[in-house]
């Protein structure tokens, strides 16, 4: 395993997206919310009801970014990684997130800057300090971190948006993590192609 993520529990990886396909996907982000796609948060004990979040059933834009990465996040980790699960939230003035670790499903999480008006780190506590660390990332840039182990939270947000992405790999030394709705950006295409009848000749 990547030494800084076994000792910290976490590390930064700077342009983890490139500038084109974080720009691309900050756009989609807030025209989905322009189109009425997105769809507001809800109050729950951890996440705030000040956002625009993702739809259960995903977004297209999105749905293929946890199998591409899969590949680059393996050799960041240094582990074998299966794409677990993802999700997309654009924060809003006086939002915040409670202290929490991720279910099973969430093993290996990334946290993905894809656009902001202001910055709003994210505060993640170090396994080997037992101290939180303040995460100042910008757009493209990831918080590679252990999610299931290492308590994470965000302050209240004193800016205007900052939207970003959660994708989520799991290994197989748990069984348990494993989330049945990950698929390899090959696999989706083929999941569509093979459907092209019903999708494009549909009555
Ligand atoms: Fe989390």
């Amino acid at each position: 395993m990547n030494k800084k993520l076994e000792k910290h529990g976490y590390f930064i990886e700077r342009n983890f997206l490139n500038r084109n396909t974080v720009d691309l996907l900050c756009l989609y982000s807030l025209k989905s919310v322009r189109d009425e796609i997105s769809i507001p948060g809800h109050d729950d004990s951890i996440e705030h009801k000040l956002s625009w979040n993702i739809r259960d059933d995903g977004h297209a834009a999105f749905d293929s970014i946890l199998g591409i990465m899969t590949d680059k996040m393996i050799q960041l980790c240094k582990v074998e990684l299966f794409p677990s699960y993802y999700y997309q939230r654009i924060y809003l003035e006086g939002a915040d997130m409670n202290g929490h670790t991720d279910r099973p499903a969430c093993q290996y999480s990334c946290s993905v800057n894809l656009g902001q008006s202001e910055q709003y780190p994210i505060y993640i506590l170090d396994k080997h300090t037992d101290r939180y660390t303040e995460a100042l990332l910008e757009p493209g840039d990831a918080l590679v971190y252990m999610g299931c182990e290492q308590r994470h939270f965000r302050k209240i947000f004193r800016g205007d948006w900052y939207s970003q992405l959660f994708l989520h790999w799991v290994d197989e030394t748990r069984p348990e993590c494993f989330w049945d709705g990950g698929l390899s950006a090959e696999e989706l295409l083929k999941q569509y192609t093979d459907q092209w009848k019903s999708i494009l000749y549909r009555k």
